[in-house]
Parts: C-alpha cells; structure tokens; sequence
C-alpha cells in the first residue's frame, strides 16, 4: 500500500457536505480511507494481480482504469513476474495520477495517463482493470464504456471489474448498508465520519445492483462472467472475451 495520511477528512461536524472529489486531500489520505472504507480491499488487489497474469503475455499491454494510487498495477507487476507487460494507468484526477506517476517512476512500462476514461482512445489489451471505477460513471454512459473495452480486448482477454452493488430489495440493501457501516466504525470511523462521507457520496457514487453489472457485461459482449469476490455490499468481477485463453 502507497504511504500517506490517515483519512480525518470528515471528522469534524460539517454544515454543508460537499460533494465527493479526488481531490488533493483525498488523495492525499485515499491509501487509508479505501482500506477502511472497502471490505477486502486488499485481497481484491492481489488477487486482481492473479487474474491480469493468467491472461497477459510478453508485449501485452494492461489498462487500469481509475488507478488512483495504481495499488493494482503494484501487485499485476508482482504476479507477472519477468513478463514484458505494458501497463497504462489512467485516472482523471491529477492528484492521482500524479501520485501514481511518482511511485512508479523507476518503472518504465508503467506510464501514468491523466485523462477521463470515457475519453482515451485504448490500444489493444490483454486485461482492463476497472476497480470501484465504473461506479462513479454516469449509469448511462456504463454499457457503452464496456462495449468499447470489450472491442480493445485480444481473444480470451480479461476484464477485472470491482464495484460497489445496491441489493436487489430496499429491506436487503438497507441491511447490507447498516453491515458496511458497522465495518467502517469496526475499522476506527466514527458515526459522524460515516453519516458525512455518506451525505458527500450521495449521487456521485451511484451503485447498479449485482443482476444490472452482469446485464451490461453481457450486452457488452463479455463471456465466462464470474463473481470471485464478494462482501457485504461490494463485488468483484471477471469477465472475458470469447477466443484465446477464455
Ligand atoms: C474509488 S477510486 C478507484 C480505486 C482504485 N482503482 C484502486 O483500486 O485503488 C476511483 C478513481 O476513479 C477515478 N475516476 C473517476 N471517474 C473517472 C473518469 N471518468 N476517468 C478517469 N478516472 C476516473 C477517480 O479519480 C478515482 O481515482
């Protein structure tokens, strides 16, 4: 995990919520505030490293999509062993990336790209990586970026897909929200800290349900779709196209 500051950004009674941003404090603190705040998050990266060596080969290239602090692209290098990949990271926050861009900076098949994804003209890819990304997309705009993802892939390339899930009933999601935030207190959040990160994140994080991700995967053209994680209200995906290794 990248080193920072622990998350105390919603500490202190607040008036008036902002909406949620990556921005300079939150990357600042995002090392901390994800761990605390996603349930397995540290299995999903490693095991995100697994799932990307399985498909990719010397010369392939690699997206991860939102790296954030590129916590995937440390373990995909570290499951790949001496493969030749080529790993494109890409998020819109120049915090971020910028952070991003400093740790992997003695690498250099690592480049760091600051751009919004909807945007970036891929390459042809042996695995996209899409961890809590997709998420913060405009539901509309989600099956068509699948689409585009599913066209970039090589036969029997990959797609790592993580995200935040709604419950299919308003009785079972408001369950699994309690559950979540009874792991955040567990992991040192206060109920302030919890109840405004809640308020921040309100229409900016908009989750699909579990049934919904798979319907987009689906209708995007993905094939072999399995869920490999999943804790409380939090999935996470892989998903191929047909060909090659799938
Ligand atoms: C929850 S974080 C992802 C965490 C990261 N994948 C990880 O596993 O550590 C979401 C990231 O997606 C980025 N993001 C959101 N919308 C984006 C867009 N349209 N294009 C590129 N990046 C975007 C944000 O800046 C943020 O860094």
């Amino acid at each position: 995990m990248a080193s920072g500051s622990r998350d105390v950004l919603y500490a202190e009674p607040i008036d008036q919520v902002p909406s949620f941003e990556f921005n300079e404090a939150v990357s600042d603190v995002f090392g901390d505030m994800i761990r605390r705040s996603v349930p397995g998050y540290d299995t999903v990266m490693r095991t995100t490293g697994v799932l990307v060596a399985e498909v990719a080969d010397d010369g392939d290239t690699v997206y991860d999509l939102g790296c954030s602090l590129g916590e995937a692209a440390h373990f995909v290098l570290a499951a790949c062993g001496d493969k030749a990949l080529r790993l494109v990271l890409v998020d819109s926050s120049e915090p971020m990336i910028a952070r991003a861009q400093e740790r992997f900076s003695a690498e250099p098949n690592i480049t760091c790209v600051c751009a919004d994804l909807l945007q970036v003209e891929f390459d042809k890819a042996a695995a996209f990586i899409l961890n809590y990304t997709l998420q913060f997309i405009e539901p509309k705009a989600r099956t068509g970026l699948l689409g585009r993802l599913h066209e970039r892939l090589l036969p029997g390339g990959a797609l790592v897909l993580s995200e935040k899930v709604r419950l299919d009933t308003p009785t079972c999601d408001a369950r699994a929200v309690r559950r979540h935030h009874g792991f955040k207190r567990l992991m040192g959040y206060s109920d302030r800290e919890i109840e405004n990160k809640r308020e921040a994140l309100e229409d900016v994080l908009v989750p699909d349900t579990l049934a919904d991700v798979k319907s987009r995967l689906r209708q995007a053209g993905f094939v072999g779709i399995q869920v490999w994680f999943t804790c409380l209200n939090w999935a996470s995906l892989v998903a191929y196209k047909s060909g090659g290794h799938a």
